[in-house]
């Protein structure tokens, strides 16, 4: 199984706080780290640890961020040969704030991320496209036009996009926040299947307005939920691949997305496929 993930590459500096700052407020934070993320990687380390073969396409700087934010992928085996540098660019950058009930706080400076251009995407070969909206939009819509296989648009962050980016799509994956922002648009598309995430409360999917299956998420303890939306897009892609049915595909998705919040920080969170298959047959 093959996927390809076209999307951002960040730095992100995570600080814990008993509670996340309201505007013009400033809080104190316990601590301060520095992880891998952006959603683009994080969607390929989490389908590469789920066991497929993932080539990432984006931009890291031409700064010493970029070998950090590319390590896990590294480690892990993610194909990074079209992941390059930009000269005079920095990596791009998350400043993250967590709070004790493990919600988060994000600003995106975009960096190299801003410079993946629509001639950068073509000619993928994989059996899936998983594309979301941290890198510009036109080189998104670009790269699943393109595109032959199994197209999966996560509609993150909430932007602007064509309609034909959404035309395109066999699959749409979306938050609460991001549904409402899309309202009555993705109903509107006669075939692909849309996600919307629930956080604790799971998941449900639905195709032509009329809903097909709904999975809660097992019971587990919030440490940080960063990164869990990114590994539920990458599981949902695998399971679909391995054919399975709605409403399997989404527990399998509902439990890897729920297991990455039980450790701090995205990519160092991301659990393996025995992890997920454990808590699934634990959860039966
Ligand atoms: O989805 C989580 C990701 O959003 C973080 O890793 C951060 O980099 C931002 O892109």
């Amino acid at each position: 199984m093959k996927i390809a993930v076209v999307g951002s590459v960040n730095l992100d500096i995570v600080a814990s706080v008993d509670r996340l700052p309201v505007a013009g407020e400033t809080v104190s934070g316990h601590s301060l780290a520095h992880h891998p993320g952006g959603k683009g990687a994080n969607q390929a380390l989490a389908a590469r640890r789920l066991g497929a073969e993932v080539q990432l396409i984006a931009r890291v700087g031409s700064d010493a961020a970029a070998k950090d934010a590319l390590a896990l992928l590294r480690a892990d085996g993610v194909d990074l040969s079209r992941c390059l540098p930009v000269a005079g660019m920095p990596t791009g950058v998350a400043l993250i704030g967590v709070s004790a009930d493990g919600e988060n706080q994000i600003i995106v400076v975009p960096g190299a991320n801003a410079e993946l251009k629509p001639e950068d995407v073509t000619g993928i070969e994989a059996d899936a496209l998983i594309v979301q909206l941290e890198v510009p939009v036109e080189t998104v819509a670009a790269a699943v036009a393109g595109f032959k296989g199994l197209v999966v648009v996560n509609l993150a962050p909430a932007q602007s996009v064509p309609d034909a980016l959404i035309a395109r799509a066999d699959l749409i994956v979306v938050n609460k926040t991001e549904a409402a922002f899309f309202a009555g648009r993705l109903e509107q598309h006669p075939t692909a299947e849309i996600v919307v995430t629930l956080g604790g409360e799971g998941a449900r999917l639905a195709r032509g307005g009329a809903v097909l299956a709904s999975a809660a998420p097992p019971n587990v303890e919030v440490v940080d939920t960063t990164g869990a939306g990114d590994t539920f897009v990458a599981a949902l892609t695998v399971a679909c691949l391995e054919g399975r049915q709605a409403a399997a595909r989404l527990a399998f998705a509902c439990a890897a997305g729920a297991l990455a919040t039980t450790r701090p920080g995205a990519q160092p969170s991301f659990p393996s496929r025995a992890e997920v298959n454990a808590i699934l047959g634990s959860a039966r």
